[in-house]
């Protein structure tokens, strides 16, 4: 049980986390939805069913957030489009549950900065950032040695950069082992999202990135480990199942019970192996925008949002994601943002230059 009622505010409800989210809260006679957000999608029928009395459909959420006054935002719109909320949620100590792990990437010092002044919670619900928050909590920092980062590899795992052409939006879409939105979908294809999430993890437990390893890992039931310096692992281990993170942030440090099922470890696949990264350059790049620092991740990220969209409209292939991005970051100056106005700018020109690699020669 928590101890009182828990109101929280969920921005990108219509789309899959925010759905499983749904699901999480009704399921939970502590906690109440307080206030709806989505990017165009009407939410009348969502607010009726669940008597949400502050909806915005669209637009800066920061006016929803004031008038709701949650106890909890939780984040899940897709792509930079969730910074202002982040920036908010972080500055007013109103305990934050991310989902939108692109905003951490583009805004990483800023929301640091941030977190710091409100003194709220930043609470991940990604799912391998939740399985690290579990492991390292209560831990020493000085004891921790590194952290992994797991990947399910995608639907082209084992593909050489040669096989992957020709390959399409349809494709992409269809992941082996979670089921998720498209952007997400697509940047698991391209190992993107790996890399999204290695900077966010940077900026979550404070580690350098030469401390943050990648593995692949086909069935997706280790969702990271921690390492220590006595050269213990801890693993979190369970079915890809996102109302887990999304039940732990909300109930934190409650640990409500869910629908999903207990894992059965008899003749489980454990198997791990190194990232292909000739055939899936945008985890390498990301890695190296995160050691640059500045804006270079905010600019990362832009340019992959511009073209995984052209990507799913069928307007690029598959390498031309990594390209666009690659050159888009050879292009941008990458320093640092003051504030979020400047934050905007760099997203802005980064678009800009992307989408100006998306024209025919
Ligand atoms: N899906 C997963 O399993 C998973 C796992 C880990 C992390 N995440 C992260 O969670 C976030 C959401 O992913 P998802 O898979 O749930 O995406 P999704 O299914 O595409 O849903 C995105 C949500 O964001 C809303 N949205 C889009 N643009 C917006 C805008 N400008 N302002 C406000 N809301 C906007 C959408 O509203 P409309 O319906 O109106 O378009 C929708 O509700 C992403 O950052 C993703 O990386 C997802």
């Amino acid at each position: 049980m928590l101890p009182r009622m828990r109101r929280v505010a969920l921005l990108g409800a219509t789309g899959s986390i925010g759905r499983q989210a749904i699901e999480v809260v009704a399921a939970h006679p502590d906690l109440e939805l307080c206030a709806l957000q989505s990017g165009s999608t009407s939410l009348e029928a969502l607010a009726a069913e669940h008597r949400v009395q502050h909806v915005q459909v669209g637009g800066d959420a920061v006016g929803l957030l004031e008038r709701s006054e949650p106890d909890v935002v939780l984040n899940a719109v897709v792509g930079f489009a969730g910074v202002g909320a982040t920036l908010w949620a972080l500055e007013h100590g109103v305990t934050l549950a991310l989902a939108n792990k692109e905003s951490l990437v583009a805004a990483g010092e800023l929301a640091i900065r941030a977190r710091r002044r409100g003194e709220g919670l930043l609470l991940p619900v990604d799912s391998e950032h939740s399985a690290l928050w579990q492991c390292l909590e209560g831990r020493d920092p000085e004891t921790v040695a590194g952290l992994v980062l797991t990947a399910s590899g995608g639907p082209f795992r084992g593909r050489s950069r040669a096989e992957l052409t020709d390959a399409t939006a349809a494709d992409a879409l269809a992941h082996p082992t979670w089921n998720m939105g498209p952007k997400i979908t697509v940047d698991s294809a391209t190992l993107a999202n790996k890399g999204l999430e290695l900077i966010e993890a940077h900026w979550l437990f404070a580690l350098p990135y030469q401390r943050i390893e990648v593995v692949v890992h086909p069935t997706s039931v280790v969702h990271a480990l921690a390492r220590f310096r006595d050269g213990a692992l801890l693993a979190h281990v369970g079915l890809p199942d996102m109302r887990v993170p999304i039940s732990y942030a909300l109930t934190y440090p409650d640990r409500a019970a869910t629908p999903v099922p207990q894992l059965d470890l008899v003749g489980l696949d454990l198997s791990f192996e190194a990232p292909d990264l000739d055939a899936f350059p945008l985890l390498a790049l990301a890695r190296a925008c995160g050691e640059r620092g500045g804006t270079a991740p905010c600019a990362f990220n832009a340019a992959n949002e511009v073209a995984v969209e052209a990507f799913l409209a069928a307007r690029i292939g598959f390498l031309e994601i990594a390209a666009i991005v690659e050159e888009t970051l050879s292009r941008v100056d990458g320093a640092a943002a003051r504030d979020l106005d400047d934050l905007m700018a760099a997203d802005a020109e980064a678009r800009r230059l992307a989408a100006r690699g998306l024209q025919p020669a």
